[in-house]
This record gives structure tokens, C-alpha cells and sequence, in this order.
């Protein structure tokens, strides 16, 4: 039988490892590599760029609309454009994740967001990671994990993450983030980081990338891929 194009949906808590997962097993798949986090930041850092009040749900929401939002693959890392310009970095500065919960929170900006993401996972092939993609993006991919890690694997990771950027940060200051930010996902009334019931959980917190990578791309080909 020829493989089918599944959707696999990765959620977890920030840092538990999905992005690099994730953009792995799209490569070994050969699928599109969603990284709907990045979106959230995009649209922070236009607020931030325009000066906006991220608190304005109704700016907020008009703005995350006429938005161009481009996620492309270049020499094998994931680039992001805003409005046809380069943001990979600028994205991921601490202005943008101090600033980011409110537009998380943004049932608005989320419907908007959700809506572009449902779009380009249309026909299969795609693996996206976020905090509501097996709960409310896609709610029927084939193949649903939920990624763990402890606290201070998370730290870690972010850390070496944003050296590879270029930006030196403090453990201590990325663990008070990270903590800031699980409330935050955990507590919001729309789009909340929930395992789906049909998820698989995978703490990743003693495990290489590779074995992470190994055991979704096995599930994945269990599922037809
Ligand atoms: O995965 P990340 O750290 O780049 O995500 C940035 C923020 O975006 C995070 O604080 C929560 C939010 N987010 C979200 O609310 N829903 C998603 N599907 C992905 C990210």
C-alpha cells in the first residue's frame, strides 16, 4: 500500500524538545514542519514594531490578520518572514517571549492563527508543533505525542537553543521564563497546552534527540506513513 500523508501533532510545555523533534521527523518523512509557536512571536514582535498594545484584543486580532506570516525551510533550518522580511532571530528575543502571553491568551488572534495553520496542514504530510495542535488545530491527526521534559532539561535546552542564535542567557532568568510561561499555557482560557486524550506521552527529559525522533518516525509508520 502506498504511504499516506498523516498529520502528526506534537504539543508540550516550552523547551520539552518539539521543535527540533519535530523539524527531524519531517525531514525523515520528508513532510512540512509547522511551527505554530513562531507564529504567536511574529505576531508579538509586529506589535512590539508598531508600538501596539499587545493588552488591545481587537488591534491585536486585525493585526495577526493582515500579517504575512511565512515559515520556510532554507539549507535545512526554518526561517521566518514577517510581511516578506526576516524575523528568525528577532523572534526569539527575550522582549518577544516576555511579551508573548497575551497574545497567546487572544481568543481572536488564535482563531486567526489556528485558521492559517489548519490551511497549510490541509493535505496531510505535515508535522506540527505547538500547544493545541492535537486538541484544537488538528484534532484528527493520525499520530498525536505530548512531550515531557523535567524543568531543568528544558532550561538547558533553551539555553544552548539561544546560543546558537547568538544570544548569551542566564539559566537561572530562563528558568523563571519557562515557569512563567507553563502558568501561563496551562491557565489560558482558549487554545490552554492539554494532553489529548488519544496522545502519546513522551517524557524526554533522559532522552537523546535521536531516540526521540526514532520512536515517532516508528509510531508514524505504524500509522501508514
Ligand atoms: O513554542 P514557543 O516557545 O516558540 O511558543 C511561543 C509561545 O507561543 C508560547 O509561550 C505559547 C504560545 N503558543 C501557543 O499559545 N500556541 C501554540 N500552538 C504555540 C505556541
Amino acid at each position: 500500500m502506498a504511504p499516506k500523508k498523516i498529520i502528526i501533532a506534537i504539543d508540550g510545555p516550552a523547551g520539552a524538545g518539539k521543535s527540533t523533534t519535530a523539524k527531524r521527523v519531517a525531514d525523515i518523512l520528508d513532510y512540512l514542519f509547522l511551527d505554530t509557536g513562531a507564529m504567536y512571536r511574529a505576531v508579538t514582535l509586529a506589535a512590539y514594531r508598531r508600538n501596539l498594545s499587545i493588552e488591545d484584543a481587537e488591534a491585536m486580532a486585525l493585526l495577526a490578520g493582515e500579517s504575512v506570516i511565512d515559515l520556510r525551510m532554507q539549507d535545512g533550518e526554518q526561517r521566518v518572514f514577517l510581511n516578506h522580511l526576516d524575523v528568525t532571530k528577532e523572534i526569539r528575543t527575550p522582549e518577544v517571549t516576555q511579551r508573548i502571553a497575551p497574545v497567546a491568551a487572544n481568543a481572536q488572534v488564535r482563531k486567526v492563527l489556528v485558521r492559517k495553520q489548519q490551511q497549510m496542514g490541509k493535505d496531510g504530510g505535515i508535522v506540527a508543533e505547538g500547544r493545541d495542535i492535537g486538541t484544537v488545530v488538528f484534532p484528527h491527526a493520525e499520530l498525536k505525542i505530548f512531550m515531557l521534559a523535567s524543568l531543568e532539561a528544558r532550561a538547558d535546552r533553551r539555553v544552548k537553543d539561544l546560543m546558537q542564535v547568538g544570544i548569551q542567557a542566564d539559566i537561572e532568568q530562563v528558568m523563571e521564563d519557562i515557569r512563567r510561561r507553563d502558568e501561563s499555557d496551562a491557565g489560558r482560557k482558549h487554545g490552554a497546552l492539554l494532553q489529548a486524550p488519544d496522545a502519546i506521552l513522551i517524557d524526554t527529559s533522559l532522552l537523546t534527540l535521536e531516540e526521540q525522533v526514532q520512536r515517532i518516525v516508528a509510531l508514524a509508520y505504524e500509522r501508514g506513513a
